[in-house]
C-alpha cells in the first residue's frame, strides 16, 4: 500500500506522516531529506550549486541511505550520518537550487521508487512535493496537506524553538516555497488527490484524518 503526501514547507507533513506511519505499522519516507542530503553532498564536494552542469556531474557519486522505520529515522551520505546536518539553515538556503536540476530530480525519483518497492512493511508513506503527481501518481491514497500561510509560519517557528527570529523564518520559508513552486506545483491538489487542510486541526486530528483515509482506501482495495 503506497500513500503519497505532498505539501508546502511548514505544513507539518513530515511529523504527520511519521506519526501516521507509526500508527499504521507502515514505513515512512521523507523525500525532502534526499534533496537536502544531495545539497549537503554538493557543499562538501565544493560543487558550484548555481551551475547546473556541475550539479549534474555530481549526481553519479551520490551514495544515499535513509531509515524508513518511523522510530529509527536516519539519513546517510556515504559513511556520514547527516541526519542533523541537513536541517541546518545553510542547507535550507541552497536546497532549492539543486532541486531544480532535472538530472537530480530524475535520480532521486528513481531512488524513491526503489525504496517504496523494497519495503517489507504492509505499506509506506512517502512525503514531499511531487509524490502525488510524479513519483507515485498511481498510489491508491494521495493527499495534499495544507495549512494557511500564517499557521505554517508559526508552526515552523515553534519547531525551531526560538533559535531564529519569527520574521526571518517567515521570509526564508516564503522564499523557498516561491522557488520550489516554480519547479513543481504543490499548492493545489491534482485530480484524485484529497486535500487535508490542517489550519483548524490539532496535530492528532490531522494524523487521524490521514490514517482514516488510508484505512478507508485499504478497505475498498
Ligand atoms: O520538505 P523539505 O523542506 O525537507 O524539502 C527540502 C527541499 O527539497 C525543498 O526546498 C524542496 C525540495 N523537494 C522537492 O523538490 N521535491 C520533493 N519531493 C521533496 C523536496
Amino acid at each position: 500500500m503506497i500513500v503519497a503526501i505532498d505539501g508546502p514547507a511548514g505544513s507539518g507533513k513530515s511529523s504527520v506522516s511519521k506519526a501516521a506511519a507509526r500508527e499504521l505499522g507502515f514505513a515512512y519516507q521523507d523525500t525532502g531529506a534526499a534533496y537536502r542530503a544531495f545539497a549537503w553532498y554538493c557543499v562538501e564536494q565544493g560543487v558550484d550549486l548555481h551551475n547546473p552542469d556541475d550539479v549534474t556531474d555530481a549526481v553519479p557519486g551520490f551514495d544515499y541511505a535513509i531509515g524508513t522505520d518511523p522510530d529509527r529515522y536516519y539519513v546517510r551520505v556515504g559513511r556520514h550520518d547527516v541526519t542533523d546536518d541537513i536541517r541546518e539553515p545553510r542547507i535550507s538556503a541552497v536546497v532549492s537550487a539543486i532541486a531544480r536540476v532535472p538530472a537530480v530530480r530524475e535520480r532521486l525519483t528513481a531512488i524513491f521508487r526503489e525504496i517504496m518497492a523494497s519495503t517489507e512493511r504492509p505499506g509506506i508513506i512517502t512525503e514531499g512535493r511531487d509524490i502525488t503527481t510524479v513519483v507515485a501518481p498511481e498510489a491508491p491514497a494521495r493527499i495534499l496537506l495544507t495549512a494557511d500561510e500564517d499557521v505554517r509560519m508559526s508552526r515552523r517557528s515553534a519547531e525551531l524553538a526560538g533559535t531564529q527570529p519569527e520574521h526571518l523564518v517567515a521570509e526564508q520559508l516564503g522564499a523557498r516555497d516561491r522557488l520550489d513552486s516554480q519547479v513543481v506545483d504543490f499548492m493545489s491538489a491534482a485530480d484524485g488527490v484529497v486535500t487535508i487542510d490542517s489550519t483548524h486541526l490539532t496535530f492528532d486530528e490531522t494524523v487521524r484524518a490521514v490514517t482514516d483515509l488510508v484505512r478507508a482506501t485499504m478497505a475498498t482495495d
